[in-house]
C-alpha cells in the first residue's frame, strides 16, 4: 500500500512508466508486477473479461459468471500454453482457435472469419468477445501482425490482449521494435522482466490500457486497509502482501539505460542469428524457423536422430538445450535468453553440437 510503502510505490510508478516508454505502449497505462507472464496474462485477461461483459450488461464482480452471456476467447493456435492455463483460472474454458502460418503468426484473414461467425447462442455483434494475439512465437519467435488483427477486432467489439512474455521487448530495440508494429493498439499486454529483461525470477509484468478496467477487475477494499486516492500497488494485481518486485526492474532499467535495454535485446538476437548460421552449415542439419529474434528451431535428418543428437549433447554436458516438438516434428529448441551469453558461450555450444551430430551419423 502506497500509506505504508510510500518508497516502494514510488519505485513501482516509476519503474511502470520507463517501461511503458521502452515498449512503446500508451503512456497512461496501468502496470501490475506479477510473479510470471502466465499471470500477468491472467491479470490483463481479467480486466478484459469483465469489461467486455460489462459492456453486455453483466457484472463478475457482482454476480460471478454463472447465468452471464458467453464469452467468445479467439486466439492463434500456437498460442502458449500459459493462455490457456490463465483462460482455465478465469473460468472461460479454451479458446476457439484461428489458423496459424508455417511461422506460428495467426491468420488475419482466418480470424476476420472466426470473428465474423456466430458465437455461441448469441447474436453476432452483442458477443462480449476477448481475442489473444502473441508477441514471440516460443519455437519461432514470430509475431502475429498486430495492424491487421488488432483492425478486425476492434470491428467486432472485442478486447485485444497480447502475450508478449520475452518477444514484447523487442520494442526497446530500434533495429526490432518493427516486429512490434501496431501491438500498442491493443488493450493489454502481458510480459516478464525476468525473461529479456534478466532480473531475478517472479517478475512478470500486467500492462492494461485502461487503469479503470484493471483495477475494477483486481482492486479491492477492507476497513483496515488505508486507500489512497491515487489508488495502490495492490490494485494491479491478484495478491495482497507480496516482495517489492519493482526495485529490481527499476535497478536493471536505471543501470542499463535505454540504450542498455536495446544493446541487449540485439545481442541475444544476434546469438540467436550465430547458432542459427553455425547450425544451418552441419552436415544434415536445418533450421526451421525464420530467425527474427532469439529462438532457433532445427531438426538433425528425421525425428529420431534429432532425439539422439540432444540426448549426446546433453550427456556430454558442455551445454543444455531441450528439445520439443514444432508442428509435428522433433526440433532442437534454441531461446536465446541470458545477458550473460557470450559469442565464445555460443562458439563452444556450436561445438558441442557439431560433436553431437557427427557422434550420431551411422556408418
Ligand atoms: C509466450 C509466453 N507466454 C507465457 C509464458 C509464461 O511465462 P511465466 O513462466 O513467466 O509464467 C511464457 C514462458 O515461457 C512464454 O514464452
Amino acid at each position: 500500500m502506497r500509506a505504508v510503502s510510500p518508497a516502494y510505490t514510488a519505485v513501482e510508478e516509476i519503474a511502470g512508466a520507463w517501461l511503458l516508454d521502452l515498449l512503446g505502449l500508451p503512456p497512461d497505462s496501468a502496470v501490475g508486477f506479477t510473479t510470471g507472464a502466465t499471470m500477468a496474462n491472467f491479470t490483463c485477461l481479467a480486466a478484459g473479461r469483465d469489461t467486455v461483459l460489462r459492456r453486455a450488461g453483466w457484472s463478475v464482480a457482482h454476480d460471478g459468471l454463472a447465468g452471464g452471456p458467453p464469452v467468445r476467447v479467439i486466439a492463434g493456435q500456437d498460442r502458449h500454453m500459459a493462455i490457456d492455463l490463465a483462460l482455465r483460472y478465469l473460468g472461460l474454458g479454451r479458446p476457439e482457435l484461428v489458423e496459424a502460418d508455417a511461422q506460428g503468426r495467426i491468420d488475419a484473414e482466418a480470424l476476420r472469419h472466426t470473428l465474423a461467425a456466430r458465437g455461441p447462442g448469441v447474436g453476432p455483434g452483442s458477443v462480449p468477445t476477448i481475442v489473444i494475439l502473441q508477441a514471440g512465437d516460443i519455437h519461432s519467435g514470430a509475431f502475429d501482425p498486430f495492424p491487421e488483427t488488432i483492425r478486425a477486432a476492434r470491428e467486432a467489439d472485442a478486447w485485444v490482449h497480447v502475450d508478449g512474455a520475452f518477444g514484447l521487448w523487442a520494442a526497446a530495440s530500434p533495429t526490432h521494435a518493427h516486429l512490434t508494429d501496431g501491438c500498442a493498439r491493443a488493450d493489454s499486454w502481458a510480459t516478464d522482466a525476468h525473461k529479456t529483461l534478466n532480473v531475478p525470477y517472479d517478475c512478470g509484468l500486467a500492462v492494461v490500457g485502461d487503469p479503470a478496467a484493471l483495477r475494477s477487475a483486481m482492486g479491492l477494499q477492507g476497513d483496515y486497509l488505508i486507500q489512497h486516492e491515487h489508488g495502490d500497488p495492490i490494485d494491479k494485481v491478484p495478491e495482497l502482501s507480496r516482495r517489492g518486485r519493482a526495485f529490481t526492474v527499476w535497478a536493471a532499467l536505471r543501470s542499463l539505460g535505454r540504450a542498455g535495454v536495446a544493446d541487449l535485446v540485439d545481442r541475444l538476437c544476434r546469438h540467436a542469428r550465430a547458432f542459427a548460421t553455425g547450425i544451418d552449415a552441419i552436415d544434415g542439419a536445418t533450421v526451421l524457423n525464420d530467425v527474427v529474434f532469439t529462438q532457433v528451431c532445427a531438426e538433425f535428418g528425421d525425428d529420431e536422430r534429432t532425439d539422439r543428437v540432444l540426448a549426446r549433447l546433453l550427456d556430454e554436458g558442455a551445454a543444455w538445450i531441450s528439445g520439443s516438438t514444432w508442428h509435428g516434428r522433433r526440433v532442437m529448441r534454441i531461446s536465446v535468453s541470458n545477458w550473460s551469453t557470450t559469442d565464445e558461450d555460443v562458439s563452444h555450444t556450436l561445438d558441442a553440437i557439431r560433436r553431437a551430430s557427427s557422434r550420431t551419423i551411422r556408418p
